[in-house]
C-alpha cells in the first residue's frame, strides 16, 4: 500500500463551488491555513448552473420588497417544511452578501437609474433576482474564486475524497482521497472540515447537474455519523432541454419565464392557466391578454401562471405530456420569440440563445424551445445548526446544496445562490472558530487510511467483474423510473430492493487499466456514494406518505399536516444500519408566524 502524503490545514473545505469558496474566504480572512479540495478544476463547479440570478430583497425594482416578504415567499415555496431560522437568516443577510459580491468586482446588470437590476422568478412576490444576463452563477463563482485566491487559500484540484477521518473522541480530523489524474493517494489533517459538495443529480438519467454531483458530501457525512434530513425532497426543474437526446436534461433557465416566456402545448395553447392552484383561483385570468396585462403591470400576486413555483410547473408539464398534448420529443414548448424582439432576447438571455442555436439548431428569437422537467436540486441534506452550519458531528460543517433545511420541500429559483453566500460565510466563520478553539494536532489513524484506500483500489485488482458503467446505467433507470417526479409506495419499495442489489454488486466492480487517468475507476469510486445517497432519497420518499413540494406521491396526493410538521431524519445506527426517525420541526416563533399568515393584497 502506497503511503498517503498528508497536508496540514486548520480548515479543510471540500467543494469549490460558491458555498465552498465563500466558506474558505471567511476562514482565510481570519489568517487560518485554509485549503479547498475540488473534484474538478477550479472554476468549473456546478454553481454556474444557477443561471437566472441570486435572490435578495434589495428593493431596487420594487421598493416594497423586504426580508420579511422574502422570508415568507421562501417558507411558502418550501411548503413550510423549512427550518424557519435558516429562512430568516437567509432573507435578512442575502442583500449584504450580494452587495459584498459587487464590492469584490461582480458586474451585475443595471436598472435604468444605475442600481443592480432584479428580475422576476417563480414564487418570489417581487422581482428579486440580481442577475448577470443568464450567467449569474458564473459571475458569482468568478468573483469568489478571485477573492479566495487573492487571500492565499491552497487549492487541491482534481481530488476525490473517499472518507472523512475522525479522532478517538469522534471529532472530524481530516479526510483521505486520491488524485484523479494520477490515482496517487492523499490525506488532509484539519482542525475543522466544511462540506460544500453540492447535490446528487447524477443518479438520475436526465439532470441539469454536472458530472461531479454524485452525493459525495451527503455520503461522507452519513458515514461519519451525521444526521441527514428530508432526503426525499428532490426538485425537478420544469425546463430542461429534451432534444437532442445527447443534451437532454440540460438547464433552460427560469430566467426565460422570468423575462416573459410562456409555456404552450402542442397546439400553442397556454396550458398553465389550467393548473393555477386553488389559492390563486379567485385571481385567475380569463384570457391570455389579461394575463399579459398582469405581467406588464406587475400586479402583485397575480403573476403569470408560468411563474408558479417549480414543483407546480414541473407537475403541470408532466401532466400535459401524459395527456398527449406534448411536443414531438416528450416535452412542451417554451416561447419567448413571440413575446420580445430578437435584440432583447439576445441581450437578456445570451447563453440560452447560444445553447439552443449550437446544440439544437433552434433560433429562440424565432422559434419556441422544447422543454421538460429535469432533476435539478436536492432540498434535503445534512442537518445543520442554522446559525453556525455545524452538523451533528463535532468539527464538521456543511453549506450550500449539501445541507438541508433552508428550502423545505421546494426551493425557489435564485435562492440557491443566496443560500451558498449566506451559509458559506457562516460555515467558514464557525469552522474557523472551531479550529481556533481546538487544542493540539488532530490525530489520524494510518490503518484507517490504508483500509479506505485498499477498498477504493479493489476494482483495479479484479480481473473480471461488474462494469461501473453498466451499474451506473441501471442506477439511472431505477431513479428515473421509480424515484422520479411522481412516486408511489410500490415503486419506491421496488427501487429500494433494486438499489440494495446494485449496492451488493459494487463488491464485484472490476476495471481495466491502471490508476492514472482512469475514468472507469473514478466512476467505480463514485458509485458507492451515489447508491448510498439514492437509497436515502428513496427511503425518505417511501416514509413520507404525502405530497409536499418536490415530493409527489400518486398514492397520497394531498399534504398531510402531521407529516408536514416533521423532519424525516436518517442516520447510521449502532450497527451501521440506516435508521429513520421522525422529529418535529423547530417551532416558528410567533412574530415570524404572523408574517406567514399575512395575506397579500
Ligand atoms: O433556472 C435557473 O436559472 C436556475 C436557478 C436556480 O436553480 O436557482
Amino acid at each position: 500500500m502506497r503511503e498517503a502524503p498528508i497536508h496540514d490545514l486548520d480548515v479543510l473545505v471540500i467543494g469549490a463551488g460558491g458555498a465552498g469558496l465563500r466558506a474558505a474566504i471567511e476562514a482565510a480572512q481570519r489568517g487560518l491555513r485554509t485549503g479547498v479540495v475540488c473534484k474538478s478544476l477550479l472554476g468549473k463547479a456546478h454553481t454556474v448552473m444557477a443561471e437566472g440570478g441570486v435572490a435578495a430583497a434589495l428593493g431596487n425594482v420594487w421598493a416594497e420588497d423586504s426580508w420579511q416578504v422574502h422570508f415568507r415567499d421562501t417558507m411558502r415555496g418550501g411548503k413550510l417544511l423549512n427550518n424557519w431560522r435558516m429562512a430568516e437568516l437567509h432573507a435578512k443577510e442575502s442583500p449584504d452578501r450580494v452587495l459584498e459580491l459587487e464590492a469584490w468586482g461582480a458586474l451585475f446588470d443595471r436598472t435604468a437609474d444605475g442600481r443592480i437590476s432584479q428580475r422576476d422568478f417563480g414564487g418570489h412576490r417581487y422581482a428579486r433576482l440580481a442577475h448577470v444576463g443568464d450567467r449569474t452563477g458564473l459571475e458569482l463563482l468568478r468573483t469568489v474564486q478571485q477573492r479566495a485566491v487573492a487571500l492565499g487559500i491552497e487549492v487541491f484540484m482534481e481530488c476525490k475524497i473517499l472518507r472523512l477521518l475522525e479522532d478517538p473522541a469522534g471529532q472530524v480530523s481530516g479526510a483521505v482521497g486520491y488524485w484523479r489524474a494520477t490515482g496517487e493517494p492523499v490525506a488532509f489533517r484539519a482542525k475543522a472540515v466544511v462540506l460544500a459538495t453540492g447535490g446528487i443529480g447524477r443518479s438520475w438519467k436526465y439532470t441539469t447537474n454536472s458530472w461531479e454531483s454524485t452525493g459525495d458530501g451527503q455520503a461522507l457525512a452519513l458515514w461519519a455519523g451525521a444526521d441527514l434530513i428530508d432526503m426525499e425532497c428532490m426538485q425537478f426543474h420544469p425546463t430542461g432541454m429534451v432534444w437532442p437526446l445527447s443534451v437532454r436534461g440540460l438547464l433552460v433557465t427560469e430566467g426565460v419565464r422570468g423575462d416573459g416566456g410562456v409555456l404552450r402545448d402542442k397546439d400553442g395553447r397556454r396550458f398553465m392557466f389550467d393548473y393555477i392552484p386553488k389559492m390563486f383561483a379567485a385571481e385567475t385570468a380569463d384570457s391570455e391578454a389579461e394575463a399579459d396585462a398582469w405581467y406588464e403591470d406587475h400586479v402583485h400576486n397575480r403573476r403569470p401562471p408560468d411563474l408558479l413555483p417549480r414543483d407546480e410547473v414541473a407537475r403541470s408539464i408532466n401532466a400535459e405530456v401524459k395527456a398527449g398534448r406534448g411536443s414531438p420529443h416528450g416535452g412542451v414548448y417554451l416561447d419567448i420569440a413571440s413575446r420580445h424582439p430578437a435584440e432583447y432576447i439576445r441581450r437578456r438571455l445570451p447563453s440560452m440563445y447560444q445553447q439552443f442555436m449550437e446544440l439544437a439548431g433552434v433560433d429562440i428569437t424565432k422559434e419556441a424551445m422544447e422543454v421538460g422537467p429535469t432533476c435539478h436540486y436536492l432540498m434535503g441534506g445534512i442537518r445543520v445548526d442554522a446559525d453556525s452550519a455545524a452538523s451533528t458531528v463535532a468539527g464538521l460543517f456543511a453549506a450550500g446544496e449539501v445541507a438541508g433545511g433552508l428550502h423545505g420541500a421546494n426551493r425557489l429559483g435564485g435562492n440557491s445562490l443566496s443560500d451558498l453566500l449566506v451559509f458559506g460565510r457562516r460555515a467558514g466563520a464557525a469552522a474557523a472558530d472551531f479550529a481556533e478553539g481546538r487544542p493540539g494536532t488532530p490525530v489520524l489513524d494510518p490503518a484507517e487510511i490504508d483500509a479506505v484506500l485498499a477498498a477504493a483500489e479493489a476494482p483495479l485488482a479484479r480481473e473480471a467483474g461488474e462494469s461501473p458503467y453498466a451499474l451506473q446505467a441501471e442506477l439511472h433507470e431505477v431513479m428515473h423510473n421509480l424515484v422520479g417526479i411522481i412516486r408511489t409506495g410500490p415503486e419506491l419499495t421496488q427501487a429500494l430492493d433494486q438499489l440494495a442489489k446494485l449496492e451488493e454488486r459494487t463488491a464485484a466492480l472490476a476495471v481495466t487499466g491502471g490508476r492514472a487517468y482512469n475514468p472507469g475507476w473514478n466512476l467505480a469510486t463514485d458509485l458507492p456514494f451515489m447508491l448510498t445517497v439514492s437509497t436515502l432519497v428513496a427511503t425518505g420518499a417511501l416514509e413520507r406518505r404525502e405530497s409536499r413540494g418536490g415530493h409527489t406521491r400518486d398514492d397520497f396526493p394531498d399534504p398531510d399536516p402531521e407529516l408536514g410538521s416533521l423532519n424525516l431524519v436518517q442516520r447510521l445506527g449502532e450497527h451501521g444500519d440506516l435508521e429513520l426517525v421522525r422529529e418535529p420541526l423547530p417551532e416558528v416563533p410567533e412574530a415570524l408566524r404572523a408574517l406567514l399568515d399575512e395575506t397579500t393584497t
